[in-house]
């Protein structure tokens, strides 16, 4: 941990109260002139920080930075999550499949406030400015066999669901197979990736991107599908801080309910987030289309649809919409 983000965290362990110089200068080993110097830099980095000659330092205010130490900190679970935020990557799933390859752990997580490169579905680009958004990949390590590896996108889809409801009281929807709508605009993204040999999954990164403090023109133009943000649907700039917490004990009890219970729970939570559930809805198949009745998920994440014959059908890939409303199309990035 740098010496900016140690001080940080001893901040915040104090709630507010004074840290003498002497205090901060013991703890990091550096001299009080460093220990001055890291106070500045903070400064200018916009944090608060008042200097009293006779107690020391205390944090007022600080940005919405995200530091690994501060949401690590009382994080309930079973995962052991280890997080390195980054301040800028070209794409924490690129970064993260590098760190798996080298046999890194399960609970692995790369968080960064900004991504030159960042990936989105079917190639598409996922616009990520700095200090407004959420950008992270999580490392899991599954016993299944790579058929079922899809499963854990629903799973990611449904965590980042619930962790947007719970922290912002948003109606989310999801759209199959993995994306988050509020009222019909996107709001997050799902981009999981697997390394397998033929029996087994070594790997599973979970990419998730959720929009939270973009605004409507940091939205690229080209976008086909309406996009959102919780401060568009709030009305409020939102901390970032809570809602990766929420995220990761979602994952976390999703995960647990998983690996006891099988993809069930996860399937009917889904279930119970989609619009088209019993609706009748026509599948965009490049090339061709069907028409039919949503009837569920499959066990590996296919959509079954009853098509007019009575036959199941089940699909793979494809652009799903509902018949009457016909305004949802494949969404192209954020
Ligand atoms: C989508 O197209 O809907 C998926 C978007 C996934 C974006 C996230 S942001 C964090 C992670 N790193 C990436 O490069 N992409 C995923």
């Amino acid at each position: 941990m740098s010496s900016r983000d140690q001080i940080l965290s001893l901040f915040r362990r104090r709630g507010g109260e004074f840290l003498s110089g002497q205090e901060i200068s013991q703890a990091l080993n550096i001299s009080r002139a460093a220990v001055w110097k890291q106070v500045e830099q903070l400064r200018d980095l916009g944090f608060e920080i008042e200097a009293r000659r006779s107690l020391g330092y205390r944090l007022l205010n600080g940005p919405d930075l995200l530091l690994a130490e501060d949401i690590e900190a009382g994080l309930q679970g079973d995962l052991d999550w280890t997080l390195t935020c980054l301040s800028e990557t070209g794409s924490t799933n690129e970064d993260l499949r590098l760190l798996a390859e080298q046999g890194a752990a399960e609970g692995t997580v790369l968080v960064a406030d900004r991504q030159s490169a960042g990936r989105g579905r079917l190639g598409r680009r996922w616009e990520s400015p700095a200090g407004i958004n959420l950008y992270c990949s999580l490392l899991l390590r599954p016993q299944i066999p790579p058929q079922q590896a899809p499963q854990l996108t629903f799973l990611s889809a449904v965590a980042t669901a619930e962790a947007l409801i719970d922290t912002f009281e948003l109606p989310v929807r999801v759209k199959w197979p993995n994306d988050l709508l509020v009222n019909g605009r996107k709001i997050a993204g799902m981009l999981n990736e697997m390394s397998a040999e033929s029996e087994q999954v070594h790997f599973v990164l979970l990419g998730i991107g959720v929009n939270l403090n973009m605004q409507a023109s940091q939205f690229p133009e080209d976008l086909r599908y309406p996009a959102t943000s919780v401060l568009l649907e709030r009305g409020a700039v939102v901390p970032r801080m809570a809602f990766v917490r929420t995220l990761l004990e979602k994952i976390d009890k999703f995960y647990r309910e998983y690996r006891e219970e099988g993809f069930r729970v996860i399937r009917r939570r889904w279930e119970g987030l989609s619009d088209l559930l019993d609706q009748a809805v026509r599948v965009d198949l490049n090339p061709g289309t069907r028409e039919g009745v949503v009837v569920g998920l499959d066990e590996d994440g296919a959509l079954r649809l009853q098509l007019e014959n009575g036959q199941i059908e089940r699909i793979l890939a494809g652009d799903v919409a509902p018949i009457s409303g016909e305004q949802e199309k494949e969404p192209a990035g954020n």
